[in-house]
């Protein structure tokens, strides 16, 4: 039996056999938010940063989300290895953000240092620790995979790779040529307030861009209903409208993308691209750049949003000679973008409101809201406490969800 057919039966139907969403309770409960990070989150993969920022040995990022640290980074033997990012010692964490280390990795607590392949090398004061076993305290590995440039990793592996997650959904992504893109800083991480599943669902319809997203809907010819995978990967293509827009920064886009972008075949320099891969991932792609919306549950009412901007290089032998103005069109970009993500920002936090009104009921979903069905089946399949509609008692939420799990833990 496949994941879907395995999935489909425990999605909720109502309203004359249309899918509904999940229960307004699930959308607001720290428990639930706990479960969810654990069995949903850390067995996926979770974007960490792009290729060009571990270039060179010593060269580290890191990706913090709701209770691990992960740090990738290169060893003097070439390679990329990803490590949970905490000591051995007494677990302090490591590293932070991006930086490049020369030669050990040392923890600001005690001193403890790694080489930059992850073993512990040195340990201040080594004699009071007899009989200390060093080789068997390196770093915790992570897996880990690249696609086009992306570093990703994941902190309970099993399940597909990141290539067979994508399947013929990866190849789309080879005209961008993401590899030759560079971070345009560090990643904005932002608090929204809402439950991450409202932001997630928000990134995986595009239902609401006529309405919610006037600018867009202005510039591009939007295909509303895109196509999953059943790895849960869906895409959707929009293509820049001939017809001039009335907001300037829209107009000027449209008109200097396929100008000025004369590596890309002319089709690609006019046509956006916008990918999620389940749970929490939406990767936006254009031609002149690419951002990465990766949606960490904090507790039940709010997230955080890590939002990394990759833009293709400004000049040299790859810009053509015309680096000022590509650096004007990812300036519109940033500008339309910026405009979206407040928009869909406003309206996930409308929603949390919402969720939480006496007597809402969740209503019926659209066809054009597939990959939100998708994800909810997903939630469903891990946290099968979601099927209850209304909200169990108070620090019940665990228990109940690995009893119907049939993994009731011993340990209380
Ligand atoms: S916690 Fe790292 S050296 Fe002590
Ligand atoms: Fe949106």
């Amino acid at each position: 039996m496949t994941m879907m057919q395995n999935l489909k039966g425990q999605q909720n139907e109502t309203h004359g056999g249309l899918a509904v969403s999940l229960p307004a309770w699930a959308y607001s409960n720290d428990e639930l938010a706990e479960i969810e990070y654990e069995r949903v989150i850390l067995p996926s993969w979770q974007f960490v940063c792009h290729i060009s920022q571990v270039s060179q040995p010593g060269d580290y990022a890191t990706l913090d989300m709701k209770k691990d640290s992960i740090l990738v980074i290169r060893a003097r033997d070439g390679v990329l290895r990803a490590f949970m990012n905490v000591c051995r010692h007494r677990a302090a964490k490591l590293l932070d953000g991006t930086g490049s280390c020369k030669g050990r990795i040392t923890c600001p607590y005690h001193g403890w240092s790694y080489d930059l392949g992850g073993e512990l090398k040195a340990v201040p004061s080594q004699h009071t620790f007899p009989g200390i076993e060093k080789d068997k305290l390196g770093l915790m590995p992570v897996e880990m995979e690249i696609l086009h440039g992306m570093v990703f990793i994941r902190v309970v592996s099993g399940g597909p790779s990141l290539r067979e997650s994508f399947g013929a959904a990866a190849d789309l992504l080879a005209p961008y040529r993401l590899e030759e893109m560079v971070p345009s800083g560090e990643p904005w991480i932002d608090t929204w307030n809402c439950n991450w599943k409202i932001a997630v669902d928000n990134n995986l319809e595009n239902y609401h861009v006529p309405i919610g997203h006037p600018g867009y809907h202005r510039m591009l010819d939007s295909d509303l209903s895109g196509v999953i995978n059943e790895h849960g990967v869906a895409h959707s293509v929009s293509v820049l409208k001939e017809k001039p827009s009335a907001n300037w920064a829209e107009r000027m886009y449209q008109k200097l993308a396929p100008q000025v972008l004369t590596e890309l075949d002319p089709e690609t320099r006019k046509t956006w691209l916008f990918y999620s891969m389940a749970p929490n991932i939406g990767i936006d792609i254009y031609p002149d750049s690419f951002d990465i919306f990766q949606i960490l549950p904090k507790d039940g009412t709010t997230c955080v949003m890590r939002y990394p901007v990759f833009v293709r290089p400004g000049s040299g032998a790859v810009a053509g000679g015309n680096g000022r103005e590509r650096k004007v069109l990812q300036y519109l970009n940033q500008r339309i973008n910026r405009q979206v993500g407040h928009e869909d920002r406003e309206l996930c936090e409308r929603v949390q409101t919402g969720m939480t009104s006496h007597g809402y009921e969740p209503g019926p979903l659209s066809n054009y809201e597939h990959a939100v069905v998708d994800f909810h089946n997903r939630i469903r399949a891990a946290c099968p406490i979601v099927a209850e509609t209304q909200a169990p008692a108070s620090g019940t939420v665990r228990r109940r969800n690995d009893a119907l799990l049939g993994t009731e833990r011993s340990a209380a």
